[in-house]
């Protein structure tokens, strides 16, 4: 017997796929019992140098090559994007293909409409790689911590803004400078913006979300805010408070209600995650028996991408040598149920520009009473020539309701030059 693979795409990920299969033939033949082939490639142009080197015969413009052949067992879709790749990825599966992919915009789109069609093909649909590349952080979800009620779910799942952050914060660096270093080493595309401005992470925690709590979240349902506006000041009074700055992608479940959202956050120097750094991804997670566990590695690149893929693939080679396939749980048990304003608590950090008069301070004190809200650490900082006083306050945990509506309040007290910035606090 042997596996025949088609390869939707041989770019960073696609020729990593091509090498480990190529590299690892025994190991490979030694866990599933069988030869792995990579029988076709699909690309643009046959013609393109690669940094791999591959037998042209097996490269094909032709995507029918690969998804309407009866040959083909698996289709590794490593093309990314949404069209025409879910017209491919559905077509192979009706055409009885497994499908394993490390597209997130895809699965967090239609992740539920592709599962049930890989389900009514008796196919199997895995995406290890779409959340923390070479993180099995999905397997993890599902297998590992199946027996256990998960709380709450913090991610560093943005490996680039991630980096950006870390310049910023070890060595200084001004955000733009961080970008161009970030683009420089490949970490950050030319256009960065569904990285910095959070939406390739709140693809990543639709996912993760809807997997740890059998739950339909949408895209939609994720607040998101990104790193665009994170100043060196931001990151110089975290520091002197004994926080570090990260983008953080968080998720919590009380009483059945959950929140996803992905936001800069202050995260205290002691946690695990204050101390990932540069393009490392984490997933720190809360279930109510394991209590708290961190999963952490690369989170892109080729070869760790692609080694999650291949451990996808393995996976698809056992099911069906044991004619098991297609028997992922697709029914999400609980019904969508997202949390509302008042019902969603945290600290938060607040970095204000008063005027340097009398009585200010009191001003501020009477809103914060007003909506319940306390403070447990304040710094004040002096004139600032045309920026007036600062005042740093971290709240005790208030409703987002309540906190949104202090800062609307003390952005309209005359004494207020202006609130230069908020974030949650960890
Ligand atoms: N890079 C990472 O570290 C990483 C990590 C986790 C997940 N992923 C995911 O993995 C997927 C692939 O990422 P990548 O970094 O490998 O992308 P990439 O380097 O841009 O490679 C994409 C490949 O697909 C080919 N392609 C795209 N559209 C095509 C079409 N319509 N017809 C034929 N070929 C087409 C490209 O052809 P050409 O060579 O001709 O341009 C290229 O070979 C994405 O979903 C990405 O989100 C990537």
């Amino acid at each position: 017997m042997k596996v025949r693979i088609g390869l939707l795409g041989l770019g960073t990920v696609g020729i990593g796929v091509y090498q480990i299969i190529q590299n690892h033939q025994i190991q490979l033949q030694q866990q599933v019992g069988c030869a792995v082939e990579v029988s076709k490639v699909l690309v643009r142009d046959v013609k393109k140098k690669r940094e791999v080197e591959i037998p042209e015969d097996i490269l094909t413009i032709d995507v029918n090559d690969i998804i309407n052949n009866p040959n083909i067992d698996i289709v590794v879709e490593v093309l990314g994007g949404i069209h025409p790749t879910s017209e491919y990825v559905k077509q192979a599966l009706k055409n009885k293909k497994h499908v394993v992919t490390a597209n997130k915009d895809l699965i967090a789109q239609f992740g539920q409409e592709l599962l049930k069609i890989a389900k009514d093909n008796q196919c199997d649909l895995f995406y290890e790689a779409s959340v923390a590349g070479g993180i099995p952080i999905i397997r993890s979800l599902v297998d590992g911590l199946a027996s256990d009620k998960i709380t709450k779910m913090l991610g560093i799942v943005n490996g680039t803004t991630n980096y950006i952050l870390t310049k910023m914060t070890n060595e200084g660096t001004s955000y733009h400078d961080a970008v161009e270093q970030a683009k420089a080493l490949g970490f950050a595309e030319a256009d960065p913006s569904a990285d910095v401005e959070g939406f390739d992470a709140a693809r990543k925690m639709v996912i993760l979300s809807s997997l740890a709590f059998s739950m339909n979240i949408e895209l939609s349902d994720v607040y998101t805010a990104g790193i665009t506006n994170i100043s060196k000041e931001d990151i110089e009074y975290a520091k002197q408070l004994g926080y570090t700055i990260k983008l953080l992608g968080l998720t919590t479940r009380r009483h059945g209600e959950v929140d996803v959202s992905v936001q800069p956050t202050l995260v205290p120097n002691h946690h695990p995650l204050a101390t990932v750094e540069n393009e490392y991804n984490a997933v720190y997670i809360y279930g109510k028996a394991v209590g708290e566990t961190m999963f952490y590695g690369p989170g892109a690149g080729g070869l760790p991408t692609a080694t999650s893929i291949v451990s996808d693939v393995v996976s698809v080679i056992k099911n069906m040598r044991l004619g098991v396939n297609g028997q992922t749980i697709t029914h999400q048990h609980n019904k969508r149920t997202i949390k509302t304003k008042d019902q969603i608590f945290s600290k938060y950090f607040m970095r204000i520009n008063v005027k340097d008069e009398v009585g200010v301070f009191s001003k501020i004190a009477n809103v914060f009473l007003e909506n319940e809200l306390s403070f447990e650490t304040i710094l004040q900082k002096p004139n600032l020539n045309d920026r007036g006083a600062e005042i740093i306050i971290i709240t005790h945990q208030v409703s987002l309701q309540n906190f949104t509506n202090s800062l609307k309040a003390i952005n309209q007290l005359p004494e207020v030059i202006g609130v230069q910035s908020s974030y949650r606090v960890e």
